[in-house]
């Protein structure tokens, strides 16, 4: 059988463990995919960069044109990440006549259209099984696993960097600076590791999945998002007295023909299967009409579980299922046209932190500006001080019913202008499953 000639754009932590793989496992993979998988290009910035993973010298190179020239290259790895060059690399591989294997979320979350637009005119496929949840085949599962299904709900936690952030701050009493220096070292984070604390990344992985499940185009500006860098350790460890744990959560579910989506900082109950989720893993919760609710876990982040749903879609190619699934599953098609729900008008349970000053009257005040936007308390907790003296300033943590984002983040501006109030007030959801 005639081998899949492979170029590799990009030799970093994922790209390593591609190459790894594919140097390593040579005679696995061809037993596989019914055909060797064969490295023809690496293409790296700088060739001299000692790497984990020795490369045969003449297959490293500076340049990219010779591998989208080579006609013993049928398919282009790009694992360079971000917009730009990534995405013109993208396109030209598509025009030359390649496919495009690519772990890149943030270009296809911003450039999705025009890639997948562009792989049709020119019958070629895009394969991403690794943008999203990293070792987890997640887009296989909802592209192909639950066609069946009209999907009503993706509950997920999709960034490994906050999860092994928040995991190390809970369990281990680190702090946010170390957990985040702990997860660079081991390979989770993003070259610019803002895109993974401040949500970025997860609205990103949420947008491809999103697509995928609804079949509509999700404009990233829709997606409200707030990462685990306005968590302060306090809320950890009061939603830990309350019963929850607190997990950056993306959410995405339709409802009247009306989609909302959203990526924050969420309490799970203690219980709840994703309040289990530790370390760099992944989990999505995926409710389908047939199959009802599914849950799908594993590492999403790091090196050798990345590179695993690389090489599975360059088996996929091989073998020629991933051409096959592209065209007749129309991915990335729109074939729907959904509105979006505004956040503000979605209701749900909140948490509340306050740091106010302990004297008579100032919960009577927070009470007031809470009932002046229908929010009604469902409960209040205030640590006794050891420094038992009125006016110096204390937590109170409130849990809300049910009510709107909206007037809740009206409530907060007015609270955060109270003179009993001294410093911004933090909410965060509760989740209610
Ligand atoms: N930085 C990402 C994460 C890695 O922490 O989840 C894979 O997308």
């Amino acid at each position: 059988m005639e081998p899949l000639g492979i170029a590799l754009i990009g030799c970093g932590v994922v790209g390593g463990g591609v190459a790894k793989l594919l140097l390593e496992q040579q005679g696995h993979l061809a037993e596989r995919a019914g055909r060797p998988l064969v490295l023809r290009h690496v293409v790296v910035r700088h060739p001299e960069k000692p790497r984990a993973v020795p490369l045969p010298r003449n297959l490293i190179t500076t340049q990219i044109e010779p591998a989208l020239g080579d006609p013993q290259v049928d398919v282009v790895v790009e694992l360079i990440g971000g917009l730009e060059p990534a995405r013109t690399i993208i396109l030209n591989a598509l025009r030359a006549g390649k496919d495009v294997v690519t772990a890149n979320k943030a270009v296809l979350a911003h450039h999705g259209t025009e890639i997948f637009d562009t792989a049709r005119e020119h019958h070629r496929t895009v394969a991403f099984e690794a943008s999203v949840g990293g070792g987890i085949p997640i887009v296989g599962a909802i592209a192909r696993g639950l066609a069946a299904n009209h999907i009503s709900s993706i509950k997920a936690i999709l960034n490994g960097t906050s999860n092994f952030i928040l995991t190390q701050m809970s369990e281990q009493g680190q702090d946010y600076p170390t957990a985040l220096a702990e997860a660079q070292r081991r390979g989770f984070a993003e070259a610019d590791p803002s895109m993974d604390v401040d949500g970025t990344d997860a609205a990103h992985k949420l947008a491809i999945l999103a697509r995928l499940a609804f079949g509509s185009e999700i404009p990233l500006e829709v997606i409200e998002r707030r990462g685990i860098d306005v968590l302060h350790p306090a809320d950890l460890a009061f939603a830990s007295e309350l019963g929850y744990v607190i997990k950056l959560i993306a959410e995405a579910w339709v409802h009247d023909e009306q989609l909302a989506l959203h990526v924050e900082p969420t309490l799970v109950r203690k219980l709840h299967p994703l309040a289990d989720v530790r370390g760099a893993n992944n989990a999505i919760h995926v409710v389908g009409d047939a199959v009802g609710e599914t849950m799908f876990y594993g590492p999403g982040a790091g090196q050798m579980p990345t590179a695993s749903a690389v090489v599975s879609d360059l088996v996929d190619l091989a073998i020629g299922s991933a051409q096959l699934t592209f065209r007749t599953l129309r991915l990335w098609t729109n074939c729907r046209r959904l509105r979006f729900r505004s956040a503000s008008s979605i209701k749900s349970r909140f948490y509340l932190r306050l740091n106010v000053i302990d004297r008579p009257g100032t919960l009577a005040q927070v009470a007031s500006v809470l009932a002046d936007h229908h929010i009604s308390i469902a409960s209040v907790v205030q640590h006794e001080s050891l420094d038992d003296q009125e006016g110096i300033s204390v937590p109170i943590v409130i849990r809300s019913h049910d009510a709107f984002l909206g007037e809740l983040r009206k409530a907060v501006e007015t609270l955060d202008r109270l003179p009993c109030v001294t410093a911004p007030c933090a909410y965060f959801p509760v989740a209610d499953w």
